[in-house]
This record gives structure tokens, C-alpha cells and sequence, in this order.
């Protein structure tokens, strides 16, 4: 059985690589390369696999979740300059591809081996119009 849920946060962000000039950086990203940046109001979505259980007739508390989504993804992101405040955009254009990446990432490292449900597709919504997903 397969569960997702939804999550919403708020982040800005600038599409610059520092391995292209600035001529480049302005051809691949257009608008999305101003100085200044822009918000999105990304949607999360996390879906989880494994079987009920039998005890309490649900794959997995979503209180649980709610708790490591908070605690190990959003609280880092939402209302966060994703290029200055999150440290992996250091060293990654923060696009909506690296950003699947990046919380795909630390959904793995942080995810708790005693849940019976386990990791199944980590999807973000920058618009309507483009979704990034990993699949696990
Ligand atoms: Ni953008």
C-alpha cells in the first residue's frame, strides 16, 4: 500500500552557476538568473510503501511524519534565501531538480529503520506546471 501526503512551504531562490559566465547563466536560466531572486511556493509531496499495520490498521501514523518532514526538511527551507541559507546550494544551482535531490537525500539519511513504511517517491511541485520526482 502506498500513502502520500502533501506539504507547502515558501522559499526564494537565484538559478546561477558558478561554471558558467554570466552570459551563459542569463542563455540556460533567462529570467530566473536576476540578481535578486524570486519565491516559489513549492509543494512537497512524500509517499511512503510497506504493509498495514495490523495493530493499528495504518501504514504509518502521519503525525510521525509530519514530525520528520518539519523537523528535518521544511523548518530548513521555508522562508529561507535557498542560495545563502541552505548549505548544499553552496555548492548546487538551487533548481528544483537539486532540490528534489537534496531532500530526497536527507529524507534517506534521516528515515527512521523501525517505521514499517519505507521511502517510495519524493515529488515537488515548483509551479502547477513542473513537477520533480524521485522514485525509490
Ligand atoms: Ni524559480
Amino acid at each position: 500500500l502506498i500513502l502520500a501526503r502533501r506539504y507547502t512551504f515558501s522559499a526564494s531562490h537565484r538559478l546561477h552557476s558558478q561554471q558558467l559566465d554570466d552570459a551563459a547563466n542569463r542563455g540556460v536560466y533567462g529570467k530566473c538568473n536576476n540578481p535578486f531572486g524570486h519565491g516559489h511556493n513549492y509543494t512537497l509531496e512524500v509517499s511512503v510503501r510497506g504493509a498495514v499495520d495490523q495493530k493499528t490498521g495504518l501504514l504509518l501514523p502521519t503525525g510521525s511524519m509530519d514530525q520528520l518532514i518539519s523537523e528535518k526538511i521544511t523548518s530548513g527551507l521555508a522562508h529561507r534565501n535557498l542560495n545563502d541559507e541552505v548549505g548544499y546550494f553552496q555548492t548546487h544551482v538551487p533548481t528544483t531538480e537539486e532540490l528534489t535531490n537534496f531532500v530526497s537525500a536527507r529524507l534517506r539519511e534521516h528515515w527512521p529503520a523501525h517505521w514499517n513504511a519505507v521511502l517510495h517517491r519524493v515529488r515537488i511541485w515548483e509551479t502547477k506546471n513542473n513537477q520533480f520526482e524521485e522514485v525509490f
